[in-house]
């Protein structure tokens, strides 16, 4: 346990420039002080550093050991010098010798995908964002005022009750426990009605809702639910995660896209192409 993270934290401030100190403080106070870490100092002080947290990766038929890696960042004055790419050699060694079966990671930004290819880490858990303004997103549903009245769930209900669209929807998903769950969750609002459920954040004009599920076929309602808290919060724009598992159809005029959301490095005992729907679900972001 890290009882003093001032410096680590300096550096994720240098780093991270759209964090806040609070944000900051909020993550290694919760996650990151319990971290393990993997770093490289120059006079004592971190100068790199990445932190990797237990979670699990669950299948039909299995829970397996997986370390979620997060706060990877080297100090402006000492990048393009290979200090990354050595801690992520140092991270995969650790996590085998910590019997993981490997490691998995959002990319900060797009472009990161081909630095993290360079060192083994394959693109694999995906999803559907749909991403437009309110008035676009509005002017293509319907909402049905005879759904069932929105109901709120607090944060403990959803992460009990998440695992049931999760094991019939997807085949594969990241499962954040603990307080990994409640870290990546907070500030969250989670609510359900006529079946579909969505939970959401306010990012200044946009609507994030970070995650959402209904059964197959009943994406009307999803859309629906959406739409009543984008009216109720009235918010410019709009930004839906959903898992790739619904058809584009069901989101006609939305403009849905699926893409890759995160990474994975793992010892050779998982065919990653044996998975139709692998779905990461709540990153910090
Ligand atoms: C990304 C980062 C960790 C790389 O650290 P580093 O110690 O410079 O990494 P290395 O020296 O091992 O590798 C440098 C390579 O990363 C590439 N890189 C750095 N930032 C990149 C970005 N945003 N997109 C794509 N490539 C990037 C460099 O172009 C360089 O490529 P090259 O090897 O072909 O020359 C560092 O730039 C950083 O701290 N960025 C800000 C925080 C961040 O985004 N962290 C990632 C969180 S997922």
């Amino acid at each position: 346990m890290l009882t003093n993270y001032s410096a680590y934290k300096d550096l994720y401030l240098k780093c991270f420039t759209d964090d806040t100190e609070q944000d900051a403080e909020f993550l290694f106070e919760t996650v990151l002080k319990k971290a393990e870490r993997v770093c490289e100092y120059e006079n004592g002080t971190p100068i790199a550093m990445l932190f990797l947290m237990d979670c699990r990766v669950q299948t039909k038929t299995e829970s397996l050991p997986f370390y979620y890696l997060y706060a990877a960042c080297t100090h402006p004055d000492h990048r393009g010098k290979g200090l990354m790419s050595k801690l992520l050699e140092k991270a995969k060694q650790k996590s085998l010798a910590d019997g993981k079966m490997g490691i998995f990671l959002k990319p900060a930004t797009p472009s990161l995908f081909d630095f993290y290819a360079k060192s083994g880490f394959e693109p694999f858990f995906k999803y559907t964002k749909i991403s437009c303004s309110a008035k676009q997103f509005l002017s293509n549903i319907e909402i049905k005022k005879a759904i069932a009245p929105i109901t709120q769930m607090t944060l403990k209900e959803w992460q009990m009750r998440r695992y049931e669209p999760l094991g019939l929807l997807t085949d594969i998903y990241a499962d954040f426990e603990g307080d990994l769950f409640y870290s990546a969750a907070a500030g969250c609002t989670s609510v359900f009605a006529g079946g579909a459920a969505i939970v959401y954040e306010l990012r200044g004009d946009t609507l994030l809702v970070k995650e959402a599920f209904c059964r197959k076929g009943n994406e009307k309602a999803l859309l629906s639910l959406t739409g009543a808290v984008l009216l109720m919060l009235r918010r410019e724009n709009i930004e839906l995660r959903l898992p790739a598992v619904y058809s584009d159809d069901a989101f006609v005029g939305l403009d849905p896209k699926t893409d890759y959301f995160s990474v994975i490095w793992h010892n050779d005992n998982l065919n990653l192409s044996d998975y139709e729907a692998p779905y990461h679900g709540f990153a910090f972001d």
